[in-house]
């Protein structure tokens, strides 16, 4: 076993780390307060390579391990979660499903351009669409419908809390064709942003990653072609299952990134604030608070790189994957609460960053499927 990366994880690192510090730095703490999409940022990031890490050459991507994508997240978002969650959704929810389960014509058509993040210079991004307004966490109780025609289906329904829902070129729609078959009767549809019958609803105003783009989605008699159905009839709730397990490694990096972003801030102005006389970092009560962020965050590390290893060694991830989201989002809560305290009355307003942190690291533990949605998957693992 060796704890080591290699030179391109390190290349990688540094690349994520200065686009973070040059590009995403100025300007985050305005993009959150007016909840502006960092239209501009994604798009170097496509640049960059970074919206389809893991895709193969082949397709457009960078051919990366999700190692390296772990890291690239971490540092993204240890400036700006509202941007690596349109970098986590691209990779790890729309790329690696459609390079994964998808038709030779799906690549060429949707995942090329889906991989670059550009589609004719202008930006290319894709959505995922599980959740609706009444199955969230239970998501075997799909109430959109595609109805089987024959050559094509047609969609009815509504989607909720979609990342990139307004900015979206191609959503990835799970639907009921079946309802007798429950989960099994459930198919995951390609379905393009221009299809007659498609509304994108009001933006969320949301708590945190206010940066970012969440949207209902309402599908009224939209109409599929059968040959953008993922899989085989009824793969789709299989395939939102197997998408989210890789999935939860992004947000996993996120919550990772989120933590030592915090505690990096925390560190740095307990060195520099005097308080009876001395530093406050002389004092145990911060040491302390500092020691525990600082073991936390590497447990949330070792976690989320033992998952991605997994994966990349085509073993199976969903445990390590729940184990991992479920820490590293806790840790990115306990965390940024203690980078706020740290920071005292500095530390609760804005320009300090780490209330945006806090603010940010809540969603860690809903979206991708909440904590105990996780602690399901784990407990149902272990006691199998
Ligand atoms: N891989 C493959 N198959 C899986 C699987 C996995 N990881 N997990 C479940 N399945 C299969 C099961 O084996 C079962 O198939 P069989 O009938 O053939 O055995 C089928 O799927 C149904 O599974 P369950 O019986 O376990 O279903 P359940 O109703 O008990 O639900 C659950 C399980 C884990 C709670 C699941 O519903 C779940 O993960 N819910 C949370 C959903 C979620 O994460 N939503 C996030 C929305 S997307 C998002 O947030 C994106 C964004 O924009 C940022």
């Amino acid at each position: 076993m060796q704890f080591r990366f290699t030179e391109e994880h390190e290349m990688i690192r540094q690349a994520a780390r200065d686009f973070a510090q040059k590009e995403l730095l100025p300007g985050v703490i305005e993009r959150d307060e007016l909840q502006q999409f960092p239209e501009e940022q994604v798009l170097r990031l496509a640049d960059l390579g970074f919206l389809g890490m893991m895709v193969s050459p082949q397709y457009g991507g960078s051919g990366l391990d999700t190692i390296s994508y772990v890291l690239a997240m971490e540092e993204i978002s240890k400036v700006d979660a509202s941007t690596s969650v349109v970098m986590s959704v691209n990779n790890s929810l729309v790329c690696w499903g459609l390079e994964t389960f998808g038709t030779e014509a799906q690549k060429e058509k949707y995942l090329k351009p889906l991989a670059r993040g550009k589609k004719d210079d202008k930006l290319y991004i894709g959505a995922f669409c599980l959740s609706e307004p009444e199955a969230g966490s239970d998501a075997t109780s799909q109430r959109t419908t595609a109805e089987d025609r024959g050559d094509h289906y047609v969609l009815n329904g509504t989607k909720n809390w979609i990342t990139n829902g307004g900015k979206a070129s191609v959503y990835l729609v799970m639907a009921q064709t079946d309802p007798a078959k429950k989960s099994k009767g459930i198919n995951a549809l390609i379905v393009e942003r221009n299809s007659k019958g498609l509304t994108v609803g009001a933006k969320e105003n949301k708590l945190g990653i206010r940066g970012s783009d969440t949207h209902s989605i309402m599908f009224q008699d939209v109409i599929v072609p059968k040959e953008n159905r993922i899989g085989d009839d009824g793969f789709g709730f299989k395939f939102a299952m197997k998408t989210l397990s890789g999935g939860r490694i992004g947000i996993a990096a996120q919550a990772l990134g989120i933590a030592s972003g915090a505690y990096e801030l925390a560190l740095q102005y307990a060195k520099q604030r005097k308080a009876f006389g001395v530093e406050i970092s002389q004092h145990q009560a911060i040491q302390f608070k500092l020691a525990d962020m600082a073991t936390e965050i590497e447990a949330a590390r070792l976690l989320t790189l033992k998952a991605a290893w997994e994966k990349d060694q085509h073993l199976d991830y969903t445990l390590s994957a729940s184990m991992a989201k479920v820490f590293a989002s806790e840790v990115a809560m306990r965390t940024t609460i203690e980078a706020v305290q740290i920071h005292g009355g500095y530390g609760y307003v804005k320009e300090y960053h780490v209330e945006r942190l806090m603010r940010d690291a809540k969603i860690t533990q809903i979206y991708e499927g909440t904590s105990e949605v996780q602690r399901i998957v784990i407990s149902r693992s272990i006691l199998k």
